[in-house]
């Protein structure tokens, strides 16, 4: 092969790829691309390769010039991990190509995570449906107030079940859309109406007004209608579940443009507030801050993540702040139709 550094158009392929690239010939590094300068600081003035990469694997791979891909930490940065792969592309060189492995690293790990979250999500309720059935098959002297209230808690603990697998089926469904734009133009000041209605009968049980604000003439959106209704529902429902009580009885609810091609959905309470170490993570999957509190009020701790991936999927944005004895806003900003 001729020399690839004096040939522009191999320089200039190498340096189209967006994974740090060297050719080595035997012991010698002819050519580095921008990715590889940028990453690893190779110069090609120190040629020697043992001079550029002292990873012994990595090493030897590269100079026993034959076909090889392997996992690696400690190339650059201590703990990042990536994978090589050396090709021999003639007799005397070989293309050395390092992919970056650390998004797909998180990547792996958070589906590592969600199946263990939700193997325990629906672990728990099924155990105490089981040992409820148990007791209720085996106590043939239980008395009738007890016999119902076990049946009661069957029912309860199974519909929570229900619920968590009905969250987990939508929040699956929008992922899989996540890249198909929803076409259908929303009156979206109707939707909100519709999801405020929606939860009135929540907010009177719990002795919460809920307020609304919505700006005169506002545009429509495009989007899937039951998913926006579903953010709104969600957002709402929280504010009244967390965000009222006694010294804090109404929430706002407030629609307005926002800047000239977005509305802004802003959900507010005056309730008590999240800290700030939770608020980074409240649109994790089955991230609660009070897991027994939300527990109580039926709560999956899915809710966010479900308008995290709508807003998301929307090309929206959304936007929580809160400080604890304050209260908390939420935000959603959506694109206008055009
Ligand atoms: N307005 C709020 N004020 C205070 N805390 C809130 C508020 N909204 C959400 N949170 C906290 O964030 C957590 C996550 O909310 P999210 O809606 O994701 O789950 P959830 O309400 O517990 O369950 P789900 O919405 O699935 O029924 C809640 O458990 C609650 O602790
Ligand atoms: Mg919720």
């Amino acid at each position: 092969m001729t020399t690839p550094m004096f040939n522009p158009l191999v320089a200039a392929l190498i340096d189209a790829l967006a994974d740090p690239v060297i050719l080595v010939e035997g012991q010698r590094l002819m050519a580095i691309n921008r990715a590889a300068r940028d990453q690893f600081g190779f110069r090609l003035a120190n040629s020697d390769i043992r001079l550029a990469i002292r990873h012994p694997r990595v090493l030897a791979a590269i100079t026993a010039a034959e076909r090889a891909s392997l996992e690696v930490e400690g190339l650059g940065r201590a703990d990042q991990p990536w994978l090589v792969e050396v090709t021999p592309i003639d007799d005397d060189v070989v293309m050395v190509r390092m992919i970056d492995r650390a998004a797909q690293r998180a990547a792996e790990k958070m589906r590592v995570d969600f199946v263990a979250n939700a193997s325990h999500e629906l672990r728990t309720p099924l155990a105490g449906i089981l040992g409820y059935a148990e007791t209720l098959a085996e106590d043939g002297a239980m008395d009738e107030p007890t016999r119902r209230n076990f049946a009661r808690t069957i029912e309860s603990e199974a519909k929570r079940m229900l619920r968590i697998v009905t969250d987990l089926m939508a929040l699956s469904r929008i992922e899989a859309d996540r890249f198909v734009l929803p076409r259908t133009q929303i009156d979206f000041a109707a939707l909100i109406r519709k999801a405020v209605e929606d939860n009135e009968a929540l907010a009177e049980r719990r002795a919460c007004v809920i307020a609304t604000d919505i700006e005169p003439d506002i545009p429509a959106v495009r989007g899937d209608e039951a998913q926006l209704l579903q953010l709104a529902d969600n957002l709402i429902g929280n504010a009244i579940r967390y965000g009222c009580g006694e010294d804090c009885e109404k929430i706002t609810v407030t629609v307005r443009r926002s800047g000239r091609d977005r509305l802004r959905l802003a959900v507010a309470d005056k309730g008590p507030g999240i800290a700030p170490e939770h608020l980074p993570r409240l649109t994790e999957r089955f991230y609660r801050v009070d897991a027994a509190r939300s527990r109580n009020s039926g709560g999956t701790g899915l809710g966010l993540a479900i308008v995290k991936h709508i807003a998301e999927r929307h090309r929206g944005t959304l936007n929580i702040a809160s400080a604890l004895g304050t209260g908390t806003t939420i935000t959603v900003d959506l694109p206008i139709a055009r």
